[in-house]
């Protein structure tokens, strides 16, 4: 502290240093005049002083929703309210509510031009609460996991930038789950859920979509949506400046003013933001300048493209292009909430290397077995003085979840290689092929069984649990749009008492 000052300053230092600390993500973007126009989060508030409503849940057991709060003002989620509102029954995330005073709120995506969703009306489907478990600072929260088909929206915003008008926007992702489908956005987007051409929206993207732009390596990469383009770097093609990540929490950023456009990136756990892009519009006619529309999208292309998988944890549009110097800053906030891996299971343990079998435990079906006969998955009655053949397969050996190492595998006893996935949510056996696809729709959750024991749910899908409907397997989601979803003895039909195998 250099000796001229007066010795009042070191004390205002203080307070100003003491404030910055506590400081959220849009209390720094509008210290430096980039407000959040939009503000996003089912982990924690993102203004030091937020107290309000993150999210709202709305359980299946009843249709009935609560507004998930902060444990205080400017903290992290209470996710136990969510827990104990959700006991015995599944949750999906219904509302993220827009913590800036906007009320730029995320619900469910309607169809659009490029796909309609899974349900009634063409909406898109909404996250399950319970997928994508982390911790910040040692406190629980949930995130919000997109499976295909997934998607929120908001067509009629409030300050969210238009036309050419700047802006800016980052958002805390799960960097290990993506795919190569169109789209995993969270951004600016068309208000009419059409593709009204280029230039019209500005939006993050992450996963290993190669249709458009690339960056290094196989991926998966940050790039920006800007409609009928992912964007690596000034135009279409690879920009190897743009990394393949690895980060399990992945910081993205996005943001565009006249003539200008960056990307930047960071591991949200540690260190700081590296510019991957920074420059030009692309030069195709349309980018410059932009016809930017408002709307915002989550888990979606802006005509809803929604093939796309991802997770989300928190995320702002701004109003006006901030600086990097402020995002640096938001990073170190970012760094500072510590976000780490939570356990993806609950419940009586499953303990990966043992042999086990599924009993079905809806009354009428409680001497019924998860088996199979070839690649079809289904119950059968099995009893001790049933052949070998049948003992056998309704017996598995717990694996190492395929997909996510914090999940399990089920690998048939009288078919070593070959495992239990869902394909269009019907239970098969088959041989492993070491396809992405095939490992994750080999994955499964055991948690604590919505009635008693487990039940056993879906990695990639986790509205979705192990079934047993008309004595076929299914993954299922209560209440959903197939037969095999029906809410009548759901409950029942997804809690599986899990013993030793027979074989
Ligand atoms: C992706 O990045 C990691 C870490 O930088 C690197 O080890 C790996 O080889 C890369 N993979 C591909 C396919 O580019
Ligand atoms: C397995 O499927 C075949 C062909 O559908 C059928 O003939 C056979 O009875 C089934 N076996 C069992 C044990 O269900
Ligand atoms: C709720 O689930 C727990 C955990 O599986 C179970 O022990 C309890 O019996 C269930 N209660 C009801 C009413 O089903």
């Amino acid at each position: 502290m250099p000796s001229s000052r007066s010795t009042l300053r070191p004390i205002v230092a203080l307070a100003a240093t003491a404030a910055s600390v506590a400081a959220g993500p849009c209390d720094i973007y509008a210290s430096g005049n980039t407000p959040c126009v939009a503000a996003h989060s089912t982990t924690r508030s993102l203004y030091n002083a937020y107290s309000g409503p993150l999210y709202q849940v709305k359980r299946t057991s009843d249709g009935s929703t609560t507004d998930i709060q902060a444990l205080s003002a400017g903290g992290v989620a209470n996710a136990a309210a969510q827990d104990s509102f959700c006991g015995n029954t599944t949750c999906l995330i219904s509302i993220i509510y827009d913590q800036s005073g906007r009320k730029n709120h995320l619900t469910q995506a309607p169809p659009g031009g490029a796909a309609s969703g899974p349900q009634p009306g063409g909406y898109d489907d909404l996250a399950g609460a319970t997928g994508a478990p982390v911790t910040l600072n040692g406190q629980k929260a949930y995130g919000v996991f997109v499976s295909p088909g997934t998607g929120y929206r908001n067509d009629g915003t409030n300050g969210i930038a238009t036309g050419d008008q700047p802006e800016g926007m980052y958002a805390v992702l799960d960097g290990t789950h993506y795919n190569g489908a169109c789209c995993f956005d969270y951004g600016n987007a068309e208000t009419n859920n059409l593709d009204t051409g280029n230039g019209h929206m500005e939006s993050i993207y992450y996963g290993t979509c190669t249709i458009w732009g690339t960056g290094a390596g196989n991926g998966p990469w940050l790039m920006a949506d800007l409609e009928n383009g992912l964007f690596s770097g000034s135009n279409p093609g690879q920009n190897t400046a743009d990394p393949n990540l690895t980060n399990r929490f992945q910081t993205a950023i996005v943001k565009g003013e006249p003539h200008q456009w960056a990307l930047r990136g960071a591991n949200s756990a540690s260190g700081s933001l590296s510019t991957y892009y920074s420059g030009a519009r692309p030069s195709a006619s349309g980018y410059d300048p932009m016809s930017k529309e408002g709307a915002i999208i989550l888990g979606i292309g802006g005509d809803n493209s929604n093939s796309a998988q991802g997770t989300f944890y928190e995320g702002v549009m701004t109003s006006g292009y901030p600086s990097d110097a402020t995002e640096n800053s938001v990073q170190a906030n970012i760094v500072a909430a510590k976000y780490a891996v939570s356990s993806l299971t609950s419940g009586p343990a499953v303990t990966v290397g043992s042999s086990i079998s599924f009993r079905a435990t809806t009354p009428g079906y409680d001497t019924r077995y998860l088996s199979h006969n070839g690649s079809a998955v289904n119950t059968q009655v099995v009893s001790s003085s049933s052949s070998t053949a049948l003992k056998k397969a309704a017996s598995w050996t717990v694996r190492t979840g395929l997909g996510n190492s914090g999940c399990v595998s089920f690998e048939s006893n009288d078919t070593p290689g070959s495992y239990i996935r869902h394909n269009n949510f019907v239970l098969y056996v088959q041989a492993g092929d070491g396809s992405k696809q095939f490992n994750e729709d080999a994955t499964f959750c055991p948690q604590a069984g919505l009635t008693q024991g487990n039940s056993i749910r879906s990695w990639n899908y986790p509205t979705r649990f192990f079934r047993h409907f008309a004595n076929n397997g299914y993954i299922a989601s209560d209440g959903g749009p197939h037969d095999f979803d029906n809410a009548n003895s759901f409950n029942n039909d997804v809690s599986w008492v899990i013993g030793k195998s027979f074989a």
